[in-house]
């Protein structure tokens, strides 16, 4: 479906999430005739650039990040409504101009009063944004207009600041008219597992705790913190991702079906999974935190956090972290929900592991089945995009000797479709004002519930355990899957 009339404005846009992401994804949705006639792109920021200086910076993102090849035709259009907005979010003069830019594009581009405003800015500055924008009437939808705002994470630092944050947004927003953007769910793959779960008849029967050992969910990073000492420190991974994307995956790998694939539905589903969560009674043993020492990614060597640029040496931060999650219900009881995510491992890769129980009884040799593993269902969010199935074959030959293989389905192979980028597809449901993929704050709550006791167990413990860069983590995460007579899936 193609965008109605519409603006976005986007506060930090000379970010690295603009230039890399946000950008590149407008570009690409003009590109795919996604976006409507009457488009307007505002920037608004502290540079004192014109409209064509802003354009200028836009393009040459495009050419550096986009997917799609560039193309005159869509660039004359996108620029014929790229207006840039001097300002600073504490001076109530720029928001004026701001709202006079935005009307200006009504009048001549046609946005009909419909504006979407995309924060891409720290949370501290959320509330000062917000009520600039309710001053100056940009906030609140009329008859015949909307108005949305879009929050990138991290939604607060803990239950009660995320609390804090909803409470400035709510006094100024429509709930209906706030997004909050968990990018993970705009991935195509992460749709999948929806796909696969509720389209299928042989999947469902199995998924639940009579089949199903336990499940591993993991985001591995090969990159460092790079320039974002800033924001990492004192955060750390766990309320970086775990907190929301692989708290996100957990609840779609696990919830019922829903009613039906409204976001009203989907939520209801996800919020029971959430609810049932069971922390373990003993945080010590059955979570685990790392940081990363110097070692090789690949051919290059690469810095230990600690000498990172920013990082003082006694800095506590996990980059690193892995979790065990249980799930009272009836479909999961006894099925641990193994959670982990670091930086500098082994690769860049994202995955969801269901791992099954061993056959009840084998009758073959015990050194036939010697090379025999659990068998499982990975769905491998990315890169490689697909799924894989691991399951126990005959080894050719005159023995019966059993051994693990996989069967891949790939979406490069299956597919001459390109996915959408995943801030394509939220930025394009935004416009839309498709609310399905995106968290509520009721989600935003609970996962903070499950959190903020684990966070505030790690922060009486001493430093994190060093891993060296290019390792799968800290042997305290190995050990904290040991105790359950377990391992960590090599990816
Ligand atoms: C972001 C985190 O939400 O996700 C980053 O803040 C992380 O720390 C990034 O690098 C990873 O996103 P993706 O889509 O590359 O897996």
């Amino acid at each position: 479906r193609i965008a109605g009339p519409c603006s976005l404005v986007i506060f930090g846009v000379t970010g690295d999430l603009s230039k890399k992401k946000l950008i590149p994804a407008v570009y690409d949705l003009a590109n795919r005739g996604l976006l409507p006639a009457g488009f307007g792109l505002v920037g608004f920021g502290r540079r004192g650039w014109s409209n064509e200086e802003f354009a200028e910076f836009i393009k040459q993102n495009i050419i550096d990040h986009a997917r799609t090849p560039f193309n005159e035709s869509t660039w004359e259009y996108l620029k014929g409504g790229i207006r840039f907005v001097q300002g600073t979010f504490d001076d109530a003069d720029s928001f004026k101009r701001l709202s006079d830019t935005v009307s200006e594009l009504d009048e001549v581009r046609g946005t009909q009063g419909n504006h979407a405003f995309y924060m891409s800015i720290p949370p501290r500055d959320f509330p000062t944004v917000s009520r600039q924008l309710a001053d100056s009437g940009l906030a609140k939808s009329t008859e015949g207009a909307w108005r949305r705002v879009i929050i990138e994470k991290p939604f607060g630092h803990d239950l009660e600041s995320a609390q804090e944050l909803d409470r400035v947004v709510s006094e100024v927003f429509d709930p209906e008219s706030v997004f909050r953007i968990d990018h993970y769910l705009g991935k195509e793959t992460v749709q999948n597992l929806l796909a696969l779960r509720f389209a299928n008849m042989m999947f469902e029967p199995v998924w639940n705790s009579n089949y199903v050992d336990h499940v591993q969910i993991t985001m591995a990073e090969d990159i460092g913190i790079g320039t974002r000492a800033g924001y990492f420190s004192g955060i750390g991974i766990a309320r970086d991702v775990i907190q929301n994307h692989l708290l996100q995956l957990m609840a779609l790998t696990a919830m019922e079906e829903p009613v039906s694939f409204s976001a009203k539905d989907l939520v209801a589903e996800k919020i029971k999974v959430l609810s049932a969560v069971r922390l373990p009674e003993d945080l010590g043993a059955h979570t685990a935190r790392g940081q990363y020492a110097e070692g090789w990614q690949g051919a290059e060597k690469v810095n230990g956090f600690l000498d990172e640029q920013g990082i003082e040496k006694d800095d506590k931060t996990e980059t690193y972290a892995a979790v065990r999650l249980d799930i009272d219900t009836r479909r999961w009881a006894g099925v641990p929900f193994y959670l982990r995510s670091g930086k500098r491992l082994g690769k860049r890769v994202t995955e969801i592991a269901v791992v099954f129980k061993h056959a009840p009884h084998l009758p073959f040799e015990d050194t036939a089945t010697s090379e025999l593993g659990n068998n499982a269902i990975v769905i491998r969010v990315q890169p490689d995009e697909g799924i894989t199935m691991r399951f126990g074959s005959k080894v050719p030959g005159t023995a019966m000797e059993v051994r693990d293989v996989n069967m891949d389905f790939n979406y490069g192979n299956a597919f001459t479709e390109q996915s959408p980028e995943a801030y394509e597809r939220l930025i394009l449901d935004v416009l839309l004002g498709e609310p399905p993929l995106f968290p509520t704050t009721r989600e935003v709550e609970l996962s903070w519930k499950i959190l903020d006791p684990i966070e505030k167990f790690w922060a009486t413990q001493p430093q994190p355990q060093p891993y060296r860069s290019g390792t799968w983590g800290p042997q305290e995460a190995d050990d904290m899957l040991a105790r359950d007579g377990r391992v960590w899936r090599l990816p």
